[in-house]
């Protein structure tokens, strides 16, 4: 196991284009790591060079406290795990976890241990004796994991290794996974472009966009604090809503349905912005449906404000109902509770609960409070 340390790194690939522009990460030792962004943000690039199939144009990269950076792949003491799996087709489940192991030359009634221990880890231990070919895609992603599991690396990368699964398997090995970190305590770099994943795996997730972190902390400072519009869009599912609007008279002034309602922040974030022109980013579980809003209140957790609105659309997905609504020229998404039995083209007062809001500046997109 082993910290890593990433310190102004730099990537220009041959042909002049710089993918990666300046990136500063750090992980202690057994910490998980999410690389989450678009496609073509540079992840790849990143973990590659982490695993020493890339070079590195600048900065430094340490894994466990010694620079790498001109550290061949095989000496790195890392495992990967990609996208496709890369199984041996020809080789049972057993060869293909232990082929590492026979490379570096362990002893064979060791090998036989380790694969043992492996499989039992990730319950194949009944499918050692079959080939690829008569396993499933999550078995197979389990057979990719076990191997890189079994070379009992420093550092273990992930690129993307659930995206070839349907949804269903990717839940069931998105927890896999998890519990497996949580036995082994291992250090992982995982990139994903799945939000979720990023939620729910990562002790750190680094948010990157055209090269650049654009955020780096926990899973729950990024969903509450993020630090510009591109992280608050990207991380939430349903998305984050975004309204314009002026702060005045201890709140933001909501111009919707021919009035203005002024919906109050918490002081110290009126005070910050007073008469300013801001982007409001509101979360969709902090509109509701009044009835809700009222019993978190007695809850003693927040005076909402109610605005009256026009159901465009509704989406049940059990637990809550989801209910888009257009405020201010805006299409908004809100999480009602069943009961309120929204219902499209009709009328439901929503209540606002900014207690949560963070603002932003439209003309940097830098969050201002
Ligand atoms: N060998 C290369 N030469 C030049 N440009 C490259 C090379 N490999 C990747 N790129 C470019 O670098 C950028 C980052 O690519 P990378 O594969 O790291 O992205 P990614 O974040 O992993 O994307 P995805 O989510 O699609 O896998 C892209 O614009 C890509 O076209
Ligand atoms: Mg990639």
């Amino acid at each position: 196991m082993a910290s890593l340390s990433i310190r102004g790194v730099r990537k220009v690939y041959p042909n002049g284009a710089e993918v990666l522009k300046g990136i500063d990460l750090d992980i202690a030792d057994g910490e998980f790591l999410i690389l989450v962004g678009g496609s073509g943000c540079g992840k790849s690039t990143l973990l590659n060079m982490i695993a020493g199939l890339e070079t590195v144009s600048a900065g430094q990269i340490a894994i466990g406290g010694k620079v790498v950076n001109d550290v061949p792949p095989k000496s790195r003491d890392i495992a990967m795990v990609f996208q496709s799996y890369a199984l041996y087709p020809t080789m049972t489940v057993r060869e293909n976890i232990s082929f590492g192991l026979g490379i570096r030359k362990v002893p064979k009634n060791e090998q036989k241990k380790i694969v043992e221990r492996v499989a039992d880890t990730l319950q194949m231990t009944h499918l050692l004796d079959r080939k690829p070919a008569m396993l499933s895609g999550g078995q197979r992603q389990r057979v990719a994991m076990g191997r890189a599991i079994a070379r009992d690396p420093a550092l273990f990368l992930f690129d993307e290794p659930l995206s070839n699964l349907d949804a269903k398997l990717r839940v069931e090995m998105r927890a896999e996974i998890k519990l497996l970190h949580q036995r082994l305590g291992s250090t992982i770099v995982y990139v994903t472009h799945d939000q979720i994943e990023a939620m729910t795996l990562g002790d750190k997730i680094a948010v990157m966009k055209d090269g650049v972190v654009q955020q780096f902390g926990t899973p729950q400072q990024i969903y509450d604090r993020p630090d510009n519009l591109f992280v608050a869009s990207f991380i939430g599912s349903p998305s984050m809503n975004f309204l314009r609007g002026r702060i005045d008279a201890g709140g933001f002034a909501l111009e919707h349905g021919g009035a203005t309602t002024v919906l109050p922040l918490p002081p110290e974030l009126a005070a910050l912005a007073r008469g300013a022109d801001v982007i409001l980013g509101i979360r969709p579980e902090h509109i509701t449906d009044a009835d809700s809003a009222r019993a978190g209140a007695r809850a003693g957790a927040y005076q909402p404000t109610t605005v009256d609105c026009v159901v465009q659309m509704i989406e049940p997905t059990g637990p809550d109902t989801l209910v888009f609504t257009v405020v201010n020229g805006v299409r908004i998404t809100c999480r009602t509770h069943p009961r309120a039995a929204a219902v499209a083209g009709q009328p439901l007062t929503l209540a606002f609960d900014l207690s949560k809001a963070v603002l932003f500046d439209p003309a940097t997109e830098q969050r201002i409070a």
